[in-house]
């Protein structure tokens, strides 16, 4: 029998412009899990953390995680798994990709890493294809790898890892609006004009460039997204008003923080964070709608063990 404890960050996707291509890690907040490798057949998942989850283990993004890692190293285990902490689900900081990534770290690490950086997202997408009916690893990548991480293609997986210039501190505000994300990936059309297509890989381009640069300026004029914010904002009332509100306080940009209803305004100094924290929660107060808010630094460190028993 084999024990290990797994810390996995939350994160943010798409990062503006970067629709499922780009994510950031976040420092602290996440999801840990224990998970125990012993002789037989078999996946158990137990949750202890509070969070209200799926009692039918085939509903937790945990469970394809696990089998596709058997899969992919043609074995079998009696697999237990705990779910210590949990980010809670909907929150828009990646919660999915948070357990998926802490499952597919702590199976990799049980079992001696005989999968590489990328095999190990790719069992973690199989639980954002749970989630929201969609393979992609923007959260996934940045919450095993840490940092900012760009997923230049996805056949086959190729992830960089981007600088984090200075000190990025993110504001996320999470309003009770029920949005899921498969809902909010169906209603974006199946096509892009091309004016906007070209809008979208000019800010991409702006954006890593200003990463690599650690042109601050350049880095907030990039995070423009036309492609799925049109349609998403839709579903966060006063989003326009309130990212004039920020950009005033001095953030560097606002966006919805993956597919929402959770946005985040990107700072380069913790007080500017702080002070777009407190905007981000008297707009939705003014709303009647009840939201938390966390100022959070954006985290070179990725999924981690924080412990082994054997
Ligand atoms: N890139 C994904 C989306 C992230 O925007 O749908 C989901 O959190």
């Amino acid at each position: 029998m084999k024990k290990v404890r797994v810390f996995a960050p939350a994160s943010i996707a798409n990062m503006g412009c970067g629709f499922d291509v780009i994510g950031l890690a976040l420092d602290e907040v996440g999801d840990v899990l224990e998970i125990t490798m012993s002789e037989g057949d078999g996946l158990t998942i137990n949750n202890v953390s509070g969070v209200p989850m799926p009692e039918d283990i085939n509903g937790n993004v945990i469970t394809p995680v696990v089998r596709s890692f058997l899969q992919k190293i043609g074995q079998k285990a009696q697999i237990d798994v705990t779910i210590c902490e949990k980010i809670y689900p909907g929150s828009g900081i990646g919660s999915s990709a948070a357990s998926s990534a802490a499952a597919a770290y702590g199976m990799n690490e049980l079992f001696g890493c005989p999968l590489s950086d990328e095999e190990v997202v790719m069992c973690a997408m199989e639980g954002e294809n749970l989630a929201s009916g969609g393979y992609h690893a923007d959260n996934a990548a940045p919450a095993l790898l840490g940092g900012i991480v760009l997923i230049r293609g996805y056949e086959p997986l190729d992830i960089i890892q981007l600088p984090v210039p200075g000190n990025f501190y993110c504001s996320v505000v999470h309003p009770h609006i029920c949005v899921s994300t498969k809902e909010a990936r169906e209603i974006l059309p199946k096509s892009v004009p091309m004016h906007n297509a070209v809008r979208q890989w000019g800010n991409v381009g702006g954006l890593i460039a200003g990463l690599y640069s650690g042109n601050i300026g350049l880095i907030g004029r990039s995070m423009k997204d036309v492609v799925a914010e049109p349609y998403r904002k839709s579903f966060i009332p006063g989003f326009d008003e309130l990212r004039e509100k920020i950009l005033e306080a001095g953030a560097l940009a606002m966006n919805i923080s993956g597919s929402g209803p959770s946005t985040f305004a990107l700072c380069d100094h913790r007080d500017k964070a702080e002070r777009a924290g407190k905007i981000m929660q008297s707009h939705f107060d003014a709303l009647g709608i009840d939201c938390e808010v966390y100022v959070v630094k954006v985290s070179n460190k990725g999924t981690k063990l924080t412990g082994v028993t054997i």
